[in-house]
């Protein structure tokens, strides 16, 4: 069967993961949440003190830096691995959250983060959500979806995904993160998240989880 790549790009907590992963099950293709390898970046350089702003430090810690992904049983999904060690339940907190768009806009990060998504996916068979990658990372992917949903919304959805690992967090400082995040993650130079041309466009506002999956389902089979 002919394999391509699904592109899932879009605003901060509308749903990328969770469709993507639930698509990549529905055709056995991979999963690569690319979030996650610029959160565990920003992991990295709050443990080892990085300053953002010094090249040469930044060079140093990328050259350092490795990242994976392996699946987990119990949970049914990847988690990401920094350096060989488990970051899946750190690299969602908040903290990480309120650093991860400036780390995230430095370009060198960029580089090197989107040189290694290209390589986890030449052989296509993936979906992958992010920013970035149907505009830049795979601006030749079969399948370009462009999610969004309304703010309120989707910080409701976060701040729920966060209590169900055990952290509280106020409704009013999710929503500012998310905004704060959008705003640096759509204006900065390099790779900044843009709606591709040829995106089609999904708000999940109103949508359930399932008519989301069948949906990108269904640009799937009409690419085949
Ligand atoms: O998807 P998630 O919300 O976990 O992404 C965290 C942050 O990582 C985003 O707010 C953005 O700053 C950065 N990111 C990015 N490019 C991607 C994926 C995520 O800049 N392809």
């Amino acid at each position: 069967m002919k394999k391509v790549i699904i592109a899932l790009d879009g605003h901060s907590s509308c749903g990328k993961s969770t469709t993507a992963k639930r698509v990549a099950a529905k055709l056995g293709y991979a999963f690569i949440d690319t979030g996650a390898m610029y959160r565990a970046v920003s992991l990295y350089f709050h443990e080892n003190h990085v300053t953002l702003t010094n090249p040469k430090e930044v060079e140093k810690a990328l050259a350092d830096i490795h990242i994976s992904f392996q699946f987990n049983e119990h949970r049914g999904a990847s988690d990401v691995y920094l350096n060989g060690l488990n970051v899946e339940e750190e690299i969602r907190k908040m903290y990480i959250s309120e650093m991860v768009s400036e780390t995230s806009a430095i370009t060198l990060v960029r580089k090197a983060m989107v040189a290694q998504q290209q390589q986890m996916a030449k052989h296509r068979g993936v979906v992958m959500d992010g920013r970035d990658i149907g505009s830049k990372v795979f601006p030749d992917a079969e399948v370009k979806v462009f999610m969004t949903a309304d703010p309120v919304i989707r910080a409701e959805r976060r701040q729920k995904e966060l209590l169900d690992k055990g952290e509280l967090v106020d409704l009013d400082e999710i929503i500012d993160n998310l905004k704060k995040r959008d705003i640096l993650d759509s204006t900065r130079a390099e790779g900044p998240l843009v709606q591709a041309e040829d995106a089609v466009l999904m708000d999940t506002s109103f949508m359930t989880l399932e008519e989301q999956v069948n949906f990108v389902l269904q640009l799937h089979q009409n690419v085949l």
